[in-house]
């Protein structure tokens, strides 16, 4: 059974952290819209040029454009076993999109990673990305980093990671997609983590819950009872 995820939660918790570990152990793609945006603004593309004005104001790209750059993105023969969207869907029309594409009878599990507000805040004033290689580091023993310790390139702020447009971040996040959670709560493959742990911690609650899930969904295809909705807590 090929392991088809999304994660969503708000900003800073830590799904581009976890998707990257979890893409990794699982030799699947991790999808990142949010890198995918980022990737098109640093090449001065059209869809970066519109994208920059929309992100650096902490609101949504329109779903029209997010949507098809997903579509076309999971019509590459690397996802046949599985992959990991992480930041996609974060609206009910981008999801209901999404539930469209996926015509097989692979389950799609769907992890809400959930942290409180301050330290979302807290963890974004902190974060730095290298701007060579895009790797991201957080605070370490109280330390913000300054230079990548993979390429020794210089870390940056993220444009988006100004404190006025984290807070925008979190209202967007609260209005659109929070709603993703009456959405998808009451399937049997939807499930919520504790995100204010140790990375680890959290890695490891997601891969127990992952097993767990796909679990259940090879017992519902062998009693072929596929249509029941049973939750799978953390
Ligand atoms: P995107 O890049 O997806 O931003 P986001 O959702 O706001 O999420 P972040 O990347 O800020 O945080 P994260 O949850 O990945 O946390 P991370 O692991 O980095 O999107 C950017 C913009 O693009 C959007 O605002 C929008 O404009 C546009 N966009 C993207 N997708 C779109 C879509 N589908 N529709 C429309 N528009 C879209 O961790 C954060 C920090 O915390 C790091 O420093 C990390 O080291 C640290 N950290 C992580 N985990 C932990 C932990 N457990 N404990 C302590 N520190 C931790």
């Amino acid at each position: 059974m090929a392991l088809k995820l999304v994660m969503f939660g708000p900003p800073g918790a830590g799904k581009g952290t976890q998707a990257s570990q979890l893409g990794q152990s699982r030799q699947i793609p991790q999808i990142s819209t949010g890198d995918i945006l980022r990737e098109a603004v640093n090449r001065g593309t059209a869809l970066g040029c519109q994208a920059k004005i929309v992100m650096d104001k902490g609101k949504l790209v329109s779903d029209e454009l997010i949507v098809g750059i997903v579509r076309e993105r999971l019509a590459r023969s690397d996802v046949e076993h599985g992959f990991i969207l992480d930041g996609f869907p974060r609206t009910v029309a981008q999801a209901v999109a999404l539930d469209e594409s996926l015509t097989d009878e692979d389950p799609l599990i769907v992890i809400e990673l959930s942290v409180p507000d301050q330290v979302l805040v807290q963890r974004l004033s902190c974060r730095r990305v290298c701007g060579q290689c895009g790797a991201t580091y957080g605070a370490s023993g109280g330390e913000v980093p300054t230079v990548c310790s993979s390429c020794a390139a210089d870390l940056v702020v993220r444009d988006d990671d100004r404190e006025e447009v984290v807070l925008e971040r979190l209202r967007v996040y609260r209005e659109q997609t929070q709603p993703l959670v009456a959405f998808y709560g009451d399937r049997f493959s939807f499930v919520n983590i504790d995100g204010n742990q140790p990375p680890d911690a959290v890695q490891v609650s997601m891969s127990i819950a992952i097993d767990d899930v796909l679990s259940v969904a090879g017992d519902r295809v062998a009693h072929g009872d596929r249509n029941d909705r049973v939750q799978v807590t953390s």
